[in-house]
């Protein structure tokens, strides 16, 4: 019999309690079909709620709670909304979002993947027909460069006052991310073989790769790392040969990300460049509403891994009950997929909750509905 696999839940702020609340009803349905060992612990934290109560958004001894967990499922830590109440209990970006870097960091939590899919059903931004096809996966470098929080306020307030902030990028942390990048394109290619699709990519003397990895710096200004992150680049690239490789400046890469976004596969970018790589990559599949994502540690299986949607927590639709809670679904899939890894059941219960997601998106995409309606539809499709 396998052990149960524990889950922290942390709905957050605005509308992540509204859509964990979904995740948690499809959870108890797939734990009953499928008789998942499968228990979860909902935390009041970290939160705007819990800050004005207790003067902190979360207990100091919160990692060390969380850390006896399998995974933490997270809805989103911001702005609690609603907009048009300005004495609304608020804090700084700066402070709400901290305990996300806290646990990324204190984790390790060194992949960020956010896949960029236009499912059936899902709203196309783009007119050229092409953007059907766009399938990528953006991986983000999660552990340190632009996100280190180092750095400082010099004579704050005043006119000669200096900020800065430090960008921090170790050769062992940009190593790895591209490996694991290139080790997912492999994956990428093989899971296409077997669903008897192909895609293509171009190399040197006329040949074609079925995979690619793109890698996104700015090392024509930020040389640095950049140059850092080329070499890397280059020197594992030798170990793939079976996969396509290619550079974008990060500029150049929005630009292509709408121009031609279906050109891409596994896109490898800097834990700043992939976060704003990654809001437009979730336009392209749709839209916030509908983008996943996920906080990785691969190497330590002591340490729980993140599972939260793309989006914030969406001040504006908070408390109304308007929120798609399909983003979250999928991250919800993802996570029982991920931890799957060593439990058949858990694995086959995240492809049936994914399959339940995409059907509806695919039938009523186009539908409004609330936030509720569309949880009942895909609980009706899981029962
Ligand atoms: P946001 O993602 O919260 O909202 C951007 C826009 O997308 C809004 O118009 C919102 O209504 C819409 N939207 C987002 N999720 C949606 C959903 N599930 N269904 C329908 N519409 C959805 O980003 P924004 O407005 O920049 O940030 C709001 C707050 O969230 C800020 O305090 C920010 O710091 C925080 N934030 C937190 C994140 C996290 O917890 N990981 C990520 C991004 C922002
Ligand atoms: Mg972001």
């Amino acid at each position: 019999m396998s052990e149960t696999t524990r889950i922290a839940v942390t709905p957050g702020d605005g509308i992540g309690p509204e859509v964990v609340a979904e995740s948690i009803r499809c959870l108890e349905a797939l734990r009953e079909r499928h008789g998942l060992a499968l228990e979860w612990t909902r935390f009041p934290w970290p939160s705007h709620a819990w800050h004005q109560q207790h003067g902190e958004v979360m207990p100091d001894d919160a990692l060390q709670q969380l850390r006896a967990f399998d995974a933490i499922l997270l809805g989103a830590l911001g702005d609690p909304g609603p907009m048009d109440d300005p004495d609304r209990y608020l804090l700084s970006d700066s402070v709400s979002l901290a305990p996300l870097l806290q646990m990324r960091k204190g984790f390790d939590q060194w992949v960020c993947e956010r896949p960029a899919r236009l499912l059936p059903g899902a709203r196309q931004f783009l007119a050229d027909e092409r953007a059907k096809d766009i399938d990528m996966l953006v991986i983000r470098e999660n552990s340190e460069g632009e996100y280190v929080g180092q750095g400082g306020r010099l004579r704050q307030g005043t006119a000669e006052e200096v900020a800065t902030q430090m960008e921090v990028f170790t050769r062992r942390a940009t190593d790895r991310i591209i490996r694991y990048g290139f080790e997912q394109a492999r994956k990428r290619a093989e899971t296409r073989a077997a669903e008897g699709k192909q895609r293509s990519f171009s190399i040197l003397g006329g040949k074609t790769c079925e995979s690619q990895v793109c890698i996104v710096t700015k090392r024509n200004a930020l040389r640095y790392w950049g140059d850092m992150y080329s070499e890397a680049f280059a020197e594992i690239a030798k170990e793939y040969p079976d996969v396509a490789t290619h550079h974008e400046l990060v500029d150049a890469a929005c630009m292509k990300f709408v121009q031609c976004p279906w050109h891409f596969d596994v896109v490898v970018a800097s834990n700043l460049q992939g976060d704003i790589l990654t809001d437009l990559a979730a336009v392209l599949s749709g839209g916030m509403g509908v983008a996943p994502s996920c906080n990785l540690n691969p190497d330590n299986p002591d340490m729980p891994s993140m599972f939260e949607p793309t989006h914030g927590s969406a001040p504006d639709i908070a408390g109304q009950g308007l929120a798609d809670p399909t983003a979250m679904l999928f991250t919800t899939a993802r996570m029982l997929d991920w931890l799957g890894r060593s439990d058949d059941k858990l694995k086959t219960a995240g492809q049936v909750l994914f399959d339940a997601v995409a059907a509806d998106l695919a039938e009523n995409g186009s539908t409004r509905r609330d936030t509720r309606a569309i949880g009942d539809a895909i609980i009706a499709r899981l029962k």
